[in-house]
């Protein structure tokens, strides 16, 4: 499974004092050296952590491809098209709210979504939309034009941290799977993402057809004490070894 590193949060440390370090430039270069596949950032509509200039300089500096997160709005999806990343991955925006708070909701105003997913494919951007795990909502995905889920884990985390024991965590893990399969089966690549930790990640290795994990606050939050190529690296090995891999026995 390939592991793409959200610098985000190197960014709310950089601007929680005005200053011009910790760099997520440079955050970024480390991450690839401990084996990221890919960069995430997520430039907000009101830019509390990733700014423009960052998104361009990742652009220019990275090896990896860079997945670029965005509201699906006039502005960024304009921004998008110039700066033509690899990916796009389009997600919901609240103003009010700590972090991304779950999936699109595709009940609404999905004409708009699909002309925004074929203006960004247009430009050659690979389109992914951050869903929850509902079979209708994928299902809508496929239809509009998407190439990539990526489904949202955030519930899903909290509600692992809650339980106590483990058939209980193999029933839960039940309705990801299901999600993943759907989203292959439809044809999208699959990824996941949001709330995934050193703890919960090692999951992410029975669902069926997952491509891609996208985590960024616990492994910034360990690179303080490990450095971050450690911590990528370490993340890397729990979502990948079979050692880690979750059986009946020790799951
Ligand atoms: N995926 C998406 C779509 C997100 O919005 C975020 C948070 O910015 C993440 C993944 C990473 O979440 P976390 O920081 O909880 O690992």
């Amino acid at each position: 499974m390939r592991l793409g590193v959200n610098i985000d949060h190197v960014a709310t440390v950089r601007n929680a004092r005005g200053e011009s370090y910790p760099s997520p430039v440079q955050a970024a270069v480390m991450a690839e050296l401990g084996g990221a596949d890919n960069i995430t950032c997520h430039l907000r509509e009101d830019r509390r952590h990733i700014r423009d200039a960052d998104v361009r300089m990742l652009k220019d500096t990275i090896q990896v491809p860079l997945n670029f997160e965005i509201a699906a709005t006039e502005e960024m999806v304009a921004y998008a098209c110039d700066i033509v990343p690899y990916a796009v991955t389009l997600v919901p925006e609240k103003r009010q709210e700590l972090t991304t708070e779950g999936g699109l909701d595709l009940n609404d105003g999905v004409r708009k979504l699909e002309s925004n997913i074929k203006r960004l494919r247009d430009r050659g951007i690979m389109v992914s939309l951050f869903v929850e795990g509902d079979p209708k909502a994928i299902a809508i995905a496929a239809k509009i034009g998407a190439q990539a889920i990526e489904i949202h884990t955030g519930h899903w985390c909290t509600a692992m941290q809650k339980l106590r024991t483990t058939p209980e965590a193999w029933r839960l893990i039940k309705g990801l799977q299901e999600a993943a399969q759907v989203g292959h089966d439809l044809g999208l690549q699959v990824h996941v993402g949001h709330g995934l930790n050193f703890v919960n990640a090692v999951w992410m290795q029975l669902l069926p057809h997952c491509e891609e994990a996208n985590i960024g606050h616990a492994m910034i939050a360990r690179a303080l004490f490990v450095g971050l190529p450690q911590a990528v690296a370490e993340m890397k090995e729990l979502i990948n070894n079979p050692v880690h891999r979750p059986t009946q026995g020790n799951g």
